[in-house]
């Protein structure tokens, strides 16, 4: 699931992007990968080669021979070195140079000679990007296989707004983990995922909530999506990140009754529904239509109404060959009160974190299970990140 030992080159061409490859040499050298970044001469004029060969713990290579020494560079060689090169930021220029075979630079012949999965992450003014010429050569680039990693629309570098940013380099090593840690079982599968916590209004400026920060949930997301699934995310407030993955559509809401909406729109023709939020328990009966004012005012007192459960009525409406995964967060008691959960809610397994568990629960980047599945079994995992959690669950999930 991480890169580690693989092998990418990071073609970097002469776009004032080119200051974020320095950010994504970084990660994916962090995720495991060696790399050796390849850049244009333009692209020099945008990074220095130094920054570049001192994050990646590589000469930078630029021209076919090394000046001094006449040392011929092997875009061959290197081009069959590598499990993955990644254009990033590809101009116009480039992405014209590799669609048409204009091998002038070492990057585009060592493009030509690879034999790697190819990533194009494009950058360039909103009016270049629209250009015919851009369009053609990007989908010619599509016709030979590559993965072309859509810019997104934003502020460019000329005040303009328009699409043309280059993909943040987070997730651009997103795209690479999910394409080597690809494994297709869950290809055609609907899944149905909820995540973060619900805010239950008091009044338009408070709210009752919890320390969930959707962690779990959204890296169930990317790795049901990295495995074929098409997901709908409904997701409560949360500040991370949202995961990038053409196969996630994502619905925010904020309280546990549009989060049941939400849900209920989309389970009847979900395969399988992973509930991972934290609903709130209980909402101000009354939320106030204004601001409750402290000075002069006694402590108010809020009157709180049951939340639905939204895991218990997936549970009454699930039909045969559906699944319905729910979770336990116990801090006490912890088996018996999973165990109930499973039957209460009509669940085909629950996931068990303990809050007693260090590394477990709310916040952290790791989490310890333990899962109960309906047909009596209980699997302990060990403490892993995240994103392994998240695998182990699609697939005890699976073995249902
Ligand atoms: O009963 P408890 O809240 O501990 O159950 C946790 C499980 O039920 C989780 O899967 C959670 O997402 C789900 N749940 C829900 N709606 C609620 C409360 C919990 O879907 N109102």
């Amino acid at each position: 699931m991480s890169l580690a030992g693989k092998h990418i080159i990071l073609g970097i061409t002469g776009g004032i992007a080119a200051y974020k490859s320095a950010l994504l040499v970084r990660l994916l050298v962090k995720a495991g990968a060696e790399v050796q970044v390849v850049m244009t001469p333009n692209a020099k004029e945008f990074i220095t080669p130094v920054t570049l060969s001192t994050l990646s713990g590589k000469p930078v290579i630029s021209e076919f021979f090394t000046a001094n020494t006449g040392e011929w560079h092997s875009h061959v060689d290197l081009g069959l070195w590598a499990d993955a090169m990644v254009v990033a930021p590809a101009t116009a220029s480039t992405i014209g140079k590799m669609a048409n075979g204009v091998a002038d630079n070492m990057l585009v012949t060592t493009y030509l000679s690879s034999k790697a999965p190819i990533f194009v992450a494009p950058a360039m003014d909103l009016d270049m990007m629209a250009h015919p010429s851009t369009t053609r050569n990007l989908s010619l680039l599509r016709s030979y296989g590559n993965h072309i990693i859509e810019s997104r629309a934003g502020e460019l570098a000329s005040h303009l707004t328009g699409k043309g940013r280059m993909e943040e380099p987070e997730a651009i090593v997103e795209v690479l983990r999910a394409y080597f840690s690809r494994k297709d079982d869950l290809a055609g599968k609907k899944v149905l995922i909820t995540a973060g916590p619900t805010f239950e209004r008091i009044d338009p400026v408070r709210f009752i909530g919890n320390y969930s920060t959707g962690k779990m949930g959204y890296a169930i997301a990317q790795e049901a999506a990295g495995r074929g699934a098409e997901v709908t995310l409904v997701s409560g407030p949360v500040s991370i990140p949202a995961p990038v993955h053409p196969n996630i559509r994502i619905v925010n809401v904020e309280s546990a009754q549009q989060m049941l909406d939400a849900c209920e729109e989309v389970f009847p023709t979900a395969d399988a529904a992973i509930m991972c939020a934290a609903v709130a328990d209980y909402a101000p009966v009354a939320p106030s239509a204004i601001k409750i004012k402290r000075e002069g005012n006694e402590p108010p007192v809020i009157h709180l109404v049951k939340n639905p459960d939204i895991a218990r009525a997936l549970g009454a409406a699930k039909r045969p060959g559906q699944l319905l995964v729910g979770f336990a967060l116990e801090t006490d008691h912890e088996g018996d009160n999973a165990r109930a959960k499973l039957q209460a809610k009509n669940l085909d397994m629950v996931v068990l974190n303990s809050l007693r568990d260090a590394g477990a629960g709310f916040a952290t980047d790791t989490n310890k299970i333990t899962i109960f599945t309906a047909d009596g079994r209980t699997v302990p995992f060990e403490l892993k990140d995240k994103r392994a959690v998240a695998s182990d669950i699609i697939d005890t999930m699976l073995s249902l």
